[in-house]
């Protein structure tokens, strides 16, 4: 099993991370623990942006905060010099609240209330994408009663089908985001807009799904993006100074992954723009990217604390956490396959198979079905790989679990960026009406 970004074993034979000893940093924060290798998170990050500066200079890259969004990751994602995409008033709120510059801030998403649009322009977002032409409406009305212009960006469904997972494609045409190229609403809404006095129609943007490992259908999309731009250009005189290309490049979750490089896919995204543009003699647009996972994911590890551990005679061993679907809810969302080692014992052969269960009552509260692991026994550190993106993003007080701490790694630092739910805060959000305050038996 390959060991991701600055993993070692030490001489104790544990997993370090970030210089740390993973069983040193479930015994001082507990488990369940999400563990961020900053040294690692940074490195993707300039990655993406120098190989994109290096052949397309005119660009920006945006992380997708939906992936990881806490306050301390966004001021990682500022000082390496990337831009934003946030698709609710959480995550824009969080932008803010952590010092975000919201110029650099681009706003996505379906279904934006009022209110979320109200505060991107209040807050003074650099771009809001907008998705749909309800909102469209909403934003150019919103804008004309503050005296201002929002500069928008379209959300364009190219009608291209990335091999993945149904649940995260989303460039195809029978998709709930987005303008379609195919029935003429994307021509008509966008034309719509060019005559609006609130906004200001920058570029184009589409996405065409998540946890993609070829590149060719990024060619296929920038290739629709400009037959459309070109049409759009020869109908209306629109000429686009901006194109976002989206993101949704994979990474590597379990042995057999083979992603594209970053490289690959950004090298394949620039030239095909370049190409594609002089092909039509269209000014070259500021080309964005919005990578999430791609840039965190593999940074990411989840530490856990064996419990129970269940022989059913030769059928399974069940060997249970002290977490699962409400810490990594993807096994069962999406049949996603991880893997991971034991912490404590790094260096010891893996020789038995087991299946290793989280402790919501669910059956499907899986998060890795067969897996050797070294001897596992009760009090073991069972260390999961790949668990930085959409997991503390998608994670849920299911069977009132405290959603984990997560803590920052970096050269033998450790330091808290998300601190541990207590059950204080598990019912600080309820309330008991009066009348239910009798505390005798009606019955
Ligand atoms: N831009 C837009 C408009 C998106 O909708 C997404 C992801 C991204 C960028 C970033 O995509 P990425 O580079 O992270 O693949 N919960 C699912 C993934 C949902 C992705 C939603 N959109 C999962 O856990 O696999």
């Amino acid at each position: 099993m390959k060991l991701r970004g600055t993993m070692k074993i030490n001489s104790k034979g544990h997993l370090e991370i970030g210089g740390c000893d993973s069983v040193w940093l479930a015994e001082k924060f507990g488990t369940p623990l999400y563990v961020l290798d900053e040294e690692y998170f940074r490195s993707q990050c300039r990655a993406y942006r120098q190989e994109l500066a290096g052949l397309y200079p005119d660009s920006t890259v945006i992380y997708a905060s939906k992936a990881l969004m806490t306050s301390a990751v966004c001021n990682i994602i500022h000082q390496e010099g990337l831009g934003l995409d946030v698709v609710s008033g959480g995550e824009l709120y969080t932008a803010f609240q952590a010092g975000f510059p919201p110029a650099k801030i681009f706003f996505h998403g379906n279904n934006k209330s009022l209110e979320e649009l109200h505060m991107a322009l209040e807050y003074g977002v650099g771009y809001v994408v907008v998705d749909n032409r309800y909102e469209l409406e909403n934003l150019n009305r919103l804008a004309l009663k503050r005296g201002t212009k929002a500069k928008i960006l379209f959300r364009i469904t190219p009608g291209i089908e990335a091999h993945t997972h149904s649940y995260t494609q989303t460039g195809q045409q029978d998709s709930k985001f987005g303008l379609g190229i195919l029935d003429g609403v994307a021509e008509e809404v966008i034309s719509q807009a060019l005559s609006l006095p609130g906004v200001e129609v920058v570029g184009l943007h589409c996405h065409i799904g998540s946890q993609i490992f070829g590149i060719e259908p990024y060619g296929m999309a920038v290739k629709v993006m400009f037959d459309f731009l070109e049409k759009m250009r020869v109908k209306t005189g629109f000429v686009a100074s901006m194109l976002d290309m989206g993101g949704g490049l994979g990474v590597v979750y379990h042995e057999g992954d083979e992603p594209a490089t970053v490289k690959e896919c950004v090298a394949l995204i620039a030239e095909t723009v370049r190409q594609e543009a002089g092909a039509r003699d269209y000014p070259l647009p500021h080309l964005v990217l919005e990578p999430g996972r791609s840039l965190v994911a593999e940074a990411g590890t989840t530490l856990y604390t064996i419990g129970s551990i269940k022989e059913i005679p030769n059928i399974r061993w069940y060997v249970a956490v002290d977490g699962g679907m409400a810490d990594n809810p993807r096994v069962a969302l999406y049949q996603a396959e991880y893997e991971g080692l034991l912490a404590n014992k790094a260096k010891q052969q893996p020789d038995k198979l087991v299946t290793v269960t989280g402790k919501c009552c669910e059956s499907g509260d899986m998060l890795i079905w067969d897996i050797q692991l070294a001897d596992p026994k009760p009090g073991d550190i069972f260390a999961v790989f790949t668990t930085g993106a959409y997991n503390y993003s998608m994670a849920s007080n299911y069977n009132r679990l405290p959603r984990p701490a997560m803590v920052l790694v970096n050269q033998g630092e450790a330091d808290l960026i998300v601190t541990r739910e207590t059950y204080k805060d598990l019912i600080a959000l309820d309330r008991i009406p009066d009348r239910l305050r009798n505390s005798s038996v009606l019955v």
